[in-house]
């Protein structure tokens, strides 16, 4: 399926709305807020996902910065992904990722880029292996949603491999 990855507007808001993931039901939320909060954008971000042909809205992608030591260098983005019901299932999920994938690494200097999903999410695992991620571990009892903690598992692209990939 055809996507794009455009900055996000209030009047995608209304479309951006939460649930319909037993992975992301984490109480009542508001739309997804992040890339328009002025207090945020240090530290996390998103962007639209939308019908490269036709411009419809699908969904949001969204980051926030991880870090594995004290300087810039070792920070990376951590991204998350939420389609709408209906695109869910033809392929967007995988070329949007490998989109953001490709941002980072071409507009940035990071070596890596990290996600991490539902132990039991296999559609997101699968779609982020297509996408050139490689799976790396358990992060165990890391999330509480729903009333307790759940593993999840942690997956990432270095830059070596985006590179032999392109
Ligand atoms: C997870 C999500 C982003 C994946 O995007 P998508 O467009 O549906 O995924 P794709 O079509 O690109 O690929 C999904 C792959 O998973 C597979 N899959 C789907 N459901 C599956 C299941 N229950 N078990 C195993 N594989 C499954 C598909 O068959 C496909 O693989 P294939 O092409 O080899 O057949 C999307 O479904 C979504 O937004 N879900 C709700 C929010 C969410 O879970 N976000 C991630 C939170 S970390």
């Amino acid at each position: 399926m055809p996507v794009r990855l455009r900055p996000m507007t209030e009047a995608d808001l209304p479309q951006l709305t939460n649930a319909e993931s037993p992975y992301e039901n984490f109480g009542p939320r508001g739309p997804r807020t992040a890339p328009l909060d002025p207090s945020l954008t240090a530290d996390a971000g998103g962007l639209t996902v939308v019908d490269d042909d036709g411009g419809a809205v699908l969904g949001s992608v969204s980051w926030v910065w991880q870090r594995w030591g004290p300087n810039p260098q070792s920070r990376n983005p951590m991204i998350g992904i939420w389609l709408a019901v209906a695109v869910r299932g033809r392929g967007a999920g995988t070329e949007t990722q490998r989109q953001l994938a490709d941002l980072f690494f071409l507009h940035t200097t990071v070596n890596r880029v990290e996600a991490h999903t539902d132990a039991q999410n296999l559609a997101e695992q699968r779609a982020l292996e297509k996408a050139g991620f490689r799976r790396e571990g358990v992060t165990r009892g890391a999330q509480w949603r729903e009333g307790a903690y759940h593993d999840s598992h942690i997956f990432s692209i270095l830059r070596s491999e985006w590179e032999g990939q392109r």
